[in-house]
């Protein structure tokens, strides 16, 4: 069965409804789970986003949203750096603590990370570091795209991501028949 908006509503009725309806929708948007990292005054800050995408190999960058009122954006405008660290599927634990679990450095206490040349703590064990320097900004609605120039990599031969969807966390398995 699928859901669409019903005409007979009120425009108010109409656009709450289609914010209930694209969340159910992006539930079934399959994403790769990262945690960006950034540093400023000594501090360490940190958050776990799925809104990330490479954006283009020439130059290399990538995008990423980020909630307006996260904690991590005043550092992150300050030292225009910040690392992408993609998590693999053994780092659910991980994940919640940056999710919210826990607050502030407090987050560092989880999985073992190391210090990049910016300051930046990145996760040693990830599939990939992509450490970046922020290029734009945009804000939209409730987020702030950011657009990261890609400076340098690191990643471990295995690929075995961490996926979230429909609110749960998966591993990935090939298809028999894939290409
Ligand atoms: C699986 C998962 C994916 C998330 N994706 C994003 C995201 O793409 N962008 C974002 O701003 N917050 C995202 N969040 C929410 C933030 O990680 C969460 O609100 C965090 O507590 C923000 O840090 P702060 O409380 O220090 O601001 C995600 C959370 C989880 C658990």
């Amino acid at each position: 069965m699928h859901s669409n908006l019903h005409s007979s509503d009120t425009t108010a009725e109409r656009g709450e409804q289609l914010q209930m309806l694209f969340k159910q929708s992006m539930r079934r948007l399959a994403a790769s789970v990262s945690v960006i990292t950034c540093a400023a005054d000594d501090q360490w800050h940190g958050l776990t986003a799925t809104a990330v995408t490479s954006l283009c190999a020439e130059p290399a960058s990538i995008v990423t949203c980020i909630n307006a009122s996260s904690s991590v954006l005043p550092a992150l405008n300050a030292s225009r750096h910040f690392y992408v660290n993609l998590l693999r599927s053994e780092h659910v634990a991980i994940s919640n603590s940056f999710g919210g679990r826990l607050k502030g450095s407090e987050r560092f206490t989880e999985g073992r990370w190391a210090l990049g040349e910016e300051g930046v703590p990145y996760l040693e064990d990830a599939q990939a570091n992509l450490f970046c320097q922020v290029e734009h900004t945009i804000a939209y609605g409730t987020h702030i795209v950011v657009i990261g120039r890609v400076k340098d990599v690191r990643f471990t031969e295995q690929v075995a991501p961490l996926i979230y969807q429909n609110g749960l966390y998966v591993g990935t398995t090939p298809l028999a028949c894939s290409l």
